[in-house]
Protein backbone atom coordinates (compact mmCIF):
# COMPACT_ATOMS: atom_id res chain seq x y z
CA UNK A 1 0.00 0.00 0.00
CA UNK A 2 1.22 3.22 -1.04
CA UNK A 3 0.34 6.88 0.39
CA UNK A 4 1.43 9.70 -0.71
CA UNK A 5 2.23 12.66 1.75
CA UNK A 6 -0.23 15.44 0.80
CA UNK A 7 0.82 19.01 1.60
CA UNK A 8 -1.70 21.44 2.64
CA UNK A 9 -0.77 23.78 -0.55
CA UNK A 10 -1.22 20.26 -2.89
CA UNK A 11 -3.75 19.40 -5.44
CA UNK A 12 -5.75 16.30 -4.06
CA UNK A 13 -5.41 13.89 -6.77
CA UNK A 14 -8.15 11.96 -7.26
CA UNK A 15 -9.46 8.97 -9.11
CA UNK A 16 -13.18 8.74 -10.59
CA UNK A 17 -14.76 4.91 -10.66
CA UNK A 18 -17.66 5.03 -12.87
CA UNK A 19 -18.04 7.20 -15.79
CA UNK A 20 -22.00 8.24 -16.64
CA UNK A 21 -24.57 9.77 -15.01
CA UNK A 22 -23.37 10.55 -10.98
CA UNK A 23 -19.41 10.56 -12.15
CA UNK A 24 -19.87 13.10 -14.84
CA UNK A 25 -21.35 15.32 -11.70
CA UNK A 26 -18.37 14.06 -9.67
CA UNK A 27 -15.69 15.32 -12.36
CA UNK A 28 -17.85 18.64 -13.36
CA UNK A 29 -17.79 19.74 -9.34
CA UNK A 30 -14.27 18.71 -9.53
CA UNK A 31 -13.03 20.84 -12.36
CA UNK A 32 -14.45 23.55 -10.23
CA UNK A 33 -12.11 22.83 -6.93
CA UNK A 34 -9.05 24.70 -7.01
CA UNK A 35 -7.21 22.09 -5.20
CA UNK A 36 -8.19 19.03 -7.26
CA UNK A 37 -7.10 17.64 -10.13
CA UNK A 38 -8.84 14.42 -11.83
CA UNK A 39 -5.65 11.97 -12.35
CA UNK A 40 -7.78 8.82 -13.97
CA UNK A 41 -11.00 7.25 -14.59
CA UNK A 42 -12.18 3.73 -14.19
CA UNK A 43 -15.38 2.01 -15.84
CA UNK A 44 -15.92 -1.42 -17.83
CA UNK A 45 -17.12 -0.51 -21.10
CA UNK A 46 -13.84 0.89 -23.17
CA UNK A 47 -16.12 3.69 -25.23
CA UNK A 48 -18.06 5.21 -22.56
CA UNK A 49 -14.58 5.11 -20.00
CA UNK A 50 -12.69 6.92 -23.12
CA UNK A 51 -15.20 8.84 -24.56
CA UNK A 52 -15.38 10.17 -20.65
CA UNK A 53 -11.53 10.92 -20.24
CA UNK A 54 -11.71 12.92 -23.51
CA UNK A 55 -14.63 15.09 -22.05
CA UNK A 56 -12.91 15.77 -19.17
CA UNK A 57 -9.56 15.61 -20.05
CA UNK A 58 -8.94 12.93 -17.36
CA UNK A 59 -5.16 11.80 -18.64
CA UNK A 60 -5.22 7.94 -17.53
CA UNK A 61 -8.35 5.80 -18.22
CA UNK A 62 -9.46 2.03 -17.05
CA UNK A 63 -11.31 -0.39 -17.62
CA UNK A 64 -10.52 -2.48 -14.50
CA UNK A 65 -10.75 -0.13 -11.48
CA UNK A 66 -7.78 -1.89 -9.74
CA UNK A 67 -5.51 -0.87 -12.27
CA UNK A 68 -7.03 3.27 -11.33
CA UNK A 69 -5.97 2.09 -7.73
CA UNK A 70 -2.64 0.72 -8.31
CA UNK A 71 -1.66 4.03 -9.04
CA UNK A 72 1.18 5.70 -7.01
CA UNK A 73 0.28 8.95 -6.74
CA UNK A 74 -3.61 8.65 -6.37
CA UNK A 75 -4.80 10.31 -3.11
CA UNK A 76 -8.37 9.65 -3.39
CA UNK A 77 -11.01 8.23 -5.61
CA UNK A 78 -14.97 8.81 -5.82
CA UNK A 79 -16.81 6.21 -6.33
CA UNK A 80 -19.90 6.02 -9.10
CA UNK A 81 -20.48 2.91 -9.66
CA UNK A 82 -23.77 0.44 -8.77
CA UNK A 83 -24.69 0.07 -5.23
CA UNK A 84 -23.72 -3.92 -5.19
CA UNK A 85 -19.94 -2.79 -6.05
CA UNK A 86 -19.83 -0.18 -3.53
CA UNK A 87 -18.39 -2.66 -0.59
CA UNK A 88 -15.60 -4.32 -2.47
CA UNK A 89 -14.31 -1.05 -4.37
CA UNK A 90 -14.07 0.50 -1.24
CA UNK A 91 -12.07 -2.07 0.70
CA UNK A 92 -9.99 -2.64 -2.41
CA UNK A 93 -9.63 1.40 -1.85
CA UNK A 94 -8.61 1.37 0.99
CA UNK A 95 -5.94 -1.82 1.16
CA UNK A 96 -4.56 0.28 -1.91
CA UNK A 97 -4.21 3.21 0.94
CA UNK A 98 -6.51 5.75 -1.46
CA UNK A 99 -9.15 7.90 0.59
CA UNK A 100 -12.82 6.88 -0.38
CA UNK A 101 -15.78 9.18 -1.54
CA UNK A 102 -18.76 6.44 -1.63
CA UNK A 103 -21.99 7.42 -3.50
CA UNK A 104 -25.29 6.84 -1.60
CA UNK A 105 -26.72 4.23 -0.17
CA UNK A 106 -23.36 3.43 1.24
CA UNK A 107 -23.81 -0.61 0.27
CA UNK A 108 -26.39 -3.24 0.49
CA UNK A 109 -25.82 -4.50 3.84
CA UNK A 110 -24.72 -3.62 7.71
CA UNK A 111 -21.92 -6.78 7.16
CA UNK A 112 -20.66 -4.65 4.29
CA UNK A 113 -20.84 -1.52 6.30
CA UNK A 114 -18.49 -2.59 8.67
CA UNK A 115 -16.23 -4.09 6.68
CA UNK A 116 -15.88 -0.93 4.86
CA UNK A 117 -15.35 1.19 7.59
CA UNK A 118 -12.66 -1.33 9.36
CA UNK A 119 -11.21 -1.60 6.10
CA UNK A 120 -10.47 2.49 5.88
CA UNK A 121 -9.86 2.24 9.95
CA UNK A 122 -6.87 -0.11 9.36
CA UNK A 123 -5.77 1.75 6.45
CA UNK A 124 -5.85 4.98 8.16
CA UNK A 125 -7.94 6.55 5.11
CA UNK A 126 -11.06 8.62 4.86
CA UNK A 127 -13.95 7.16 4.22
CA UNK A 128 -16.33 9.74 3.06
CA UNK A 129 -20.37 9.16 2.55
CA UNK A 130 -21.46 11.63 -0.55
CA UNK A 131 -25.07 12.98 0.43
CA UNK A 132 -24.64 16.25 -1.35
CA UNK A 133 -28.15 17.65 0.59
CA UNK A 134 -26.08 18.32 3.16
CA UNK A 135 -24.02 20.80 1.18
CA UNK A 136 -27.24 21.80 -1.06
CA UNK A 137 -26.88 25.64 -0.40
CA UNK A 138 -30.56 26.45 0.36
CA UNK A 139 -30.80 23.21 2.98
CA UNK A 140 -27.84 25.01 4.56
CA UNK A 141 -29.27 28.03 4.98
CA UNK A 142 -32.64 25.92 6.40
CA UNK A 143 -29.87 24.45 9.11
CA UNK A 144 -28.65 27.99 10.11
CA UNK A 145 -32.54 28.77 10.95
CA UNK A 146 -33.07 25.35 12.79
CA UNK A 147 -29.48 25.88 14.83
CA UNK A 148 -29.80 29.62 15.23
CA UNK A 149 -33.72 28.87 17.38
CA UNK A 150 -35.93 30.90 14.26
CA UNK A 151 -37.77 27.84 14.38
CA UNK A 152 -37.87 26.77 17.86
CA UNK A 153 -38.05 23.33 19.01
CA UNK A 154 -38.36 21.33 15.60
CA UNK A 155 -41.15 19.49 15.72
CA UNK A 156 -41.53 17.56 12.56
CA UNK A 157 -39.32 17.32 9.95
CA UNK A 158 -40.12 16.35 5.92
CA UNK A 159 -37.79 15.72 3.02
CA UNK A 160 -38.74 13.83 -0.25
CA UNK A 161 -37.61 13.17 -3.41
CA UNK A 162 -39.76 12.53 -6.76
CA UNK A 163 -39.47 11.85 -10.57
CA UNK A 164 -40.46 9.24 -12.66
CA UNK A 165 -38.04 6.20 -12.18
CA UNK A 166 -34.30 6.03 -13.04
CA UNK A 167 -32.08 5.82 -16.01
CA UNK A 168 -30.68 2.87 -15.53
CA UNK A 169 -31.13 -1.07 -15.19
CA UNK A 170 -29.22 -1.42 -12.01
CA UNK A 171 -31.89 0.43 -10.24
CA UNK A 172 -34.62 -1.53 -10.79
CA UNK A 173 -32.73 -5.43 -10.37
CA UNK A 174 -33.24 -5.27 -6.51
CA UNK A 175 -30.61 -8.00 -6.48
CA UNK A 176 -28.34 -4.75 -7.57
CA UNK A 177 -29.80 -2.03 -6.21
CA UNK A 178 -30.71 -3.76 -3.08
CA UNK A 179 -34.19 -1.80 -2.96
CA UNK A 180 -36.38 0.23 -4.69
CA UNK A 181 -37.16 4.24 -4.27
CA UNK A 182 -36.52 3.83 -0.25
CA UNK A 183 -33.38 2.47 -0.91
CA UNK A 184 -32.37 4.66 -3.97
CA UNK A 185 -34.14 8.00 -2.29
CA UNK A 186 -34.99 7.56 1.08
CA UNK A 187 -31.36 7.21 1.90
CA UNK A 188 -31.20 11.30 1.53
CA UNK A 189 -34.21 11.72 3.31
CA UNK A 190 -32.87 9.74 6.51
CA UNK A 191 -29.07 11.22 5.73
CA UNK A 192 -31.31 14.56 5.81
CA UNK A 193 -33.20 13.96 9.41
CA UNK A 194 -29.72 12.97 10.92
CA UNK A 195 -28.05 15.96 9.97
CA UNK A 196 -30.70 18.81 10.34
CA UNK A 197 -31.81 17.67 13.70
CA UNK A 198 -27.97 16.83 14.83
CA UNK A 199 -28.53 13.39 14.76
CA UNK A 200 -30.64 12.34 17.63
CA UNK A 201 -31.01 8.89 18.48
CA UNK A 202 -34.03 6.93 16.88
CA UNK A 203 -36.65 5.16 18.92
CA UNK A 204 -38.22 3.83 15.46
CA UNK A 205 -39.01 3.62 11.82
CA UNK A 206 -42.15 3.18 10.12
CA UNK A 207 -43.08 2.86 6.18
CA UNK A 208 -45.58 1.87 4.04
CA UNK A 209 -44.83 0.80 0.41
CA UNK A 210 -45.95 -0.02 -2.65
CA UNK A 211 -45.05 -0.87 -6.79
CA UNK A 212 -47.71 0.92 -7.94
CA UNK A 213 -46.56 1.53 -11.55
CA UNK A 214 -43.83 -0.22 -12.40
CA UNK A 215 -44.42 -4.03 -11.65
CA UNK A 216 -42.99 -5.29 -14.48
CA UNK A 217 -40.03 -3.53 -14.39
CA UNK A 218 -39.22 -3.85 -10.87
CA UNK A 219 -39.79 -6.08 -7.63
CA UNK A 220 -38.62 -3.03 -5.95
CA UNK A 221 -41.00 -0.39 -4.34
CA UNK A 222 -41.73 2.44 -6.70
CA UNK A 223 -43.41 4.77 -3.69
CA UNK A 224 -42.89 5.33 0.02
CA UNK A 225 -43.83 6.66 3.06
CA UNK A 226 -41.04 6.52 5.92
CA UNK A 227 -42.06 8.03 9.39
CA UNK A 228 -38.74 8.32 11.74
CA UNK A 229 -39.42 8.86 15.48
CA UNK A 230 -36.83 10.06 17.02
CA UNK A 231 -35.93 9.54 21.05
CA UNK A 232 -36.97 13.40 22.04
CA UNK A 233 -40.05 13.23 20.14
CA UNK A 234 -38.48 14.68 16.79
CA UNK A 235 -40.39 13.79 13.62
CA UNK A 236 -39.09 12.68 10.09
CA UNK A 237 -41.26 11.92 7.47
CA UNK A 238 -40.30 11.22 4.04
CA UNK A 239 -42.22 10.78 0.67
CA UNK A 240 -40.46 9.14 -2.04
CA UNK A 241 -41.74 7.98 -5.69
CA UNK A 242 -40.54 6.73 -8.46
CA UNK A 243 -43.79 7.63 -10.11
CA UNK A 244 -43.63 11.18 -10.42
CA UNK A 245 -43.50 12.85 -13.93
CA UNK A 246 -42.66 16.39 -15.03
CA UNK A 247 -39.31 16.13 -13.38
CA UNK A 248 -37.40 16.02 -9.96
CA UNK A 249 -39.23 17.01 -6.68
CA UNK A 250 -36.61 17.86 -3.90
CA UNK A 251 -38.07 19.69 -1.28
CA UNK A 252 -37.91 19.89 2.71
CA UNK A 253 -40.34 21.43 5.10
CA UNK A 254 -38.99 22.07 9.20
CA UNK A 255 -41.88 22.32 11.43
CA UNK A 256 -40.97 23.95 14.98
CA UNK A 257 -42.66 25.26 18.37
CA UNK A 258 -41.51 28.79 17.02
CA UNK A 259 -41.88 28.92 13.35
CA UNK A 260 -41.87 26.61 10.01
CA UNK A 261 -39.53 27.12 7.26
CA UNK A 262 -40.60 25.24 3.37
CA UNK A 263 -37.34 25.11 1.22
CA UNK A 264 -38.30 23.33 -2.39
CA UNK A 265 -34.81 23.24 -4.00
CA UNK A 266 -35.38 22.60 -7.63
CA UNK A 267 -38.37 24.35 -8.29
CA UNK A 268 -38.26 26.98 -6.10
CA UNK A 269 -34.89 28.29 -7.82
CA UNK A 270 -35.89 27.45 -11.22
CA UNK A 271 -37.47 29.66 -14.17
CA UNK A 272 -41.15 28.90 -14.86
CA UNK A 273 -41.03 28.09 -18.85
CA UNK A 274 -43.78 27.61 -21.41
CA UNK A 275 -42.16 27.05 -25.03
CA UNK A 276 -44.59 25.70 -27.78
CA UNK A 277 -41.04 24.59 -29.46
CA UNK A 278 -39.39 22.21 -27.14
CA UNK A 279 -35.45 23.00 -25.73
CA UNK A 280 -32.84 21.18 -24.98
CA UNK A 281 -32.60 20.79 -21.09
CA UNK A 282 -34.91 21.65 -18.37
CA UNK A 283 -34.54 19.71 -15.23
CA UNK A 284 -33.01 16.17 -14.33
CA UNK A 285 -35.94 13.27 -15.30
CA UNK A 286 -38.06 16.36 -16.96
CA UNK A 287 -39.42 13.68 -19.51
CA UNK A 288 -39.96 17.07 -22.40
CA UNK A 289 -39.80 20.81 -22.82
CA UNK A 290 -42.15 21.20 -24.65
CA UNK A 291 -45.27 23.19 -22.64
CA UNK A 292 -44.42 24.50 -19.58
CA UNK A 293 -41.95 23.13 -17.67
CA UNK A 294 -39.62 24.61 -14.75
CA UNK A 295 -36.30 25.17 -16.15
CA UNK A 296 -33.42 25.30 -13.76
CA UNK A 297 -29.82 26.94 -14.33
CA UNK A 298 -26.54 25.94 -11.78
CA UNK A 299 -28.20 22.18 -11.30
CA UNK A 300 -25.24 20.49 -9.81
CA UNK A 301 -24.71 23.90 -7.24
CA UNK A 302 -28.33 24.51 -6.06
CA UNK A 303 -27.86 20.14 -4.95
CA UNK A 304 -24.62 21.07 -3.54
CA UNK A 305 -22.06 18.52 -5.72
CA UNK A 306 -19.64 20.80 -5.94
CA UNK A 307 -19.68 22.56 -1.99
CA UNK A 308 -19.54 18.65 -1.20
CA UNK A 309 -16.65 17.60 -3.31
CA UNK A 310 -14.60 20.76 -2.41
CA UNK A 311 -15.46 19.27 1.28
CA UNK A 312 -13.95 16.66 0.82
CA UNK A 313 -10.84 17.78 -0.69
CA UNK A 314 -10.01 19.97 2.16
CA UNK A 315 -10.53 16.78 4.49
CA UNK A 316 -8.06 14.73 2.68
CA UNK A 317 -5.66 17.70 1.91
CA UNK A 318 -6.08 19.56 5.38
CA UNK A 319 -6.89 16.11 7.11
CA UNK A 320 -10.46 17.29 8.48
CA UNK A 321 -13.00 15.29 9.67
CA UNK A 322 -15.53 14.99 6.80
CA UNK A 323 -19.41 16.40 7.73
CA UNK A 324 -20.45 12.54 6.07
CA UNK A 325 -18.88 9.63 7.09
CA UNK A 326 -18.89 6.24 6.69
CA UNK A 327 -20.27 6.19 10.14
CA UNK A 328 -23.19 7.75 8.86
CA UNK A 329 -23.82 6.06 6.18
CA UNK A 330 -23.90 2.95 8.04
CA UNK A 331 -26.76 4.98 10.09
CA UNK A 332 -28.64 5.51 7.02
CA UNK A 333 -28.42 2.00 5.59
CA UNK A 334 -29.83 0.39 9.49
CA UNK A 335 -32.83 3.04 9.04
CA UNK A 336 -33.34 1.77 5.40
CA UNK A 337 -33.71 -2.05 6.54
CA UNK A 338 -35.73 -0.85 9.49
CA UNK A 339 -38.13 0.82 6.89
CA UNK A 340 -38.29 -2.50 4.62
CA UNK A 341 -39.64 -4.34 8.17
CA UNK A 342 -41.64 -1.97 8.35
CA UNK A 343 -43.71 -2.34 5.30
CA UNK A 344 -43.46 -5.68 5.90
CA UNK A 345 -44.64 -6.52 9.38
CA UNK A 346 -47.03 -3.23 9.11
CA UNK A 347 -45.36 -2.06 12.70
CA UNK A 348 -43.07 0.71 14.00
CA UNK A 349 -39.76 -0.75 13.94
CA UNK A 350 -37.96 -0.12 16.96
CA UNK A 351 -34.76 0.94 16.74
CA UNK A 352 -31.14 -0.33 17.43
CA UNK A 353 -32.38 -2.50 14.50
CA UNK A 354 -29.97 -5.39 13.72
CA UNK A 355 -30.60 -7.72 10.77
CA UNK A 356 -28.14 -10.57 9.09
CA UNK A 357 -30.54 -9.68 5.78
CA UNK A 358 -27.98 -9.54 2.64
CA UNK A 359 -30.42 -6.08 1.26
CA UNK A 360 -32.67 -4.25 2.72
CA UNK A 361 -35.56 -5.71 -0.04
CA UNK A 362 -35.47 -9.13 1.35
CA UNK A 363 -37.19 -7.56 4.53
CA UNK A 364 -40.22 -6.90 2.53
CA UNK A 365 -40.15 -8.76 -0.59
CA UNK A 366 -39.08 -12.09 -0.46
N1 LIG B 1 -26.07 11.43 -4.88
C1 LIG B 1 -26.98 11.31 -5.80
O1 LIG B 1 -27.92 12.08 -5.85
C2 LIG B 1 -26.88 10.21 -6.81
C3 LIG B 1 -27.48 10.37 -8.06
C4 LIG B 1 -27.37 9.30 -8.97
C5 LIG B 1 -26.69 8.15 -8.62
N2 LIG B 1 -26.14 8.03 -7.38
C6 LIG B 1 -25.47 6.78 -6.98
O2 LIG B 1 -24.29 6.62 -7.78
C7 LIG B 1 -24.11 5.26 -8.14
C8 LIG B 1 -24.05 5.15 -9.68
O3 LIG B 1 -25.27 5.63 -10.22
P1 LIG B 1 -25.34 6.29 -11.67
O4 LIG B 1 -26.65 7.00 -11.72
O5 LIG B 1 -24.10 7.05 -11.99
O6 LIG B 1 -25.43 4.98 -12.56
P2 LIG B 1 -25.00 4.85 -14.10
O7 LIG B 1 -25.59 3.57 -14.57
O8 LIG B 1 -25.32 6.10 -14.82
O9 LIG B 1 -23.42 4.71 -14.01
C9 LIG B 1 -22.84 3.60 -13.36
C10 LIG B 1 -21.37 3.53 -13.76
O10 LIG B 1 -20.75 2.47 -13.02
C11 LIG B 1 -19.90 1.79 -13.92
N3 LIG B 1 -19.56 0.46 -13.47
C12 LIG B 1 -20.30 -0.69 -13.57
N4 LIG B 1 -19.57 -1.73 -13.13
C13 LIG B 1 -18.37 -1.25 -12.74
C14 LIG B 1 -17.18 -1.82 -12.24
N5 LIG B 1 -17.09 -3.14 -12.02
N6 LIG B 1 -16.11 -1.02 -12.00
C15 LIG B 1 -16.19 0.29 -12.21
N7 LIG B 1 -17.29 0.91 -12.72
C16 LIG B 1 -18.36 0.15 -12.95
C17 LIG B 1 -20.68 1.80 -15.22
O11 LIG B 1 -19.84 1.48 -16.30
C18 LIG B 1 -21.16 3.24 -15.24
O12 LIG B 1 -20.15 4.07 -15.74
C19 LIG B 1 -25.26 4.48 -7.51
O13 LIG B 1 -24.83 3.96 -6.28
C20 LIG B 1 -26.33 5.55 -7.27
O14 LIG B 1 -27.18 5.28 -6.17
C21 LIG B 1 -26.21 9.04 -6.49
Amino acid sequence: MVRRAIKSNDKVRVGLIGSQFISSIHAESLQRCGHAEIVAVASPTPAHVTDFARRFDIPNAFTDYRNLLSMDDLDMVVVGAPNDLHCAIAVDAASAGKHVVMEKPFCLNLAEADQMIAACAHAKVKLMYAEELCFAPKYVRLKQLVDCGALGKPTLVKQSEKHGGPHAAHFWDVERSGGGVTMDMGCHAIAFFRWMLGSPKIKSVYAQMSTQVHGRKTKGDDNALIIVEFANGEIGLAEESWTKLGGMDDRAEVHGSKGVAYADLLHGNSIETFSATGYDYAVEKAGGTKGWTFTIYEEIWNYGFPQEMAHFVDCVRLDLQPLVTGEDGRAVLEVLFAAYESARTGQKTIMPFATNAAKPFDLWGK
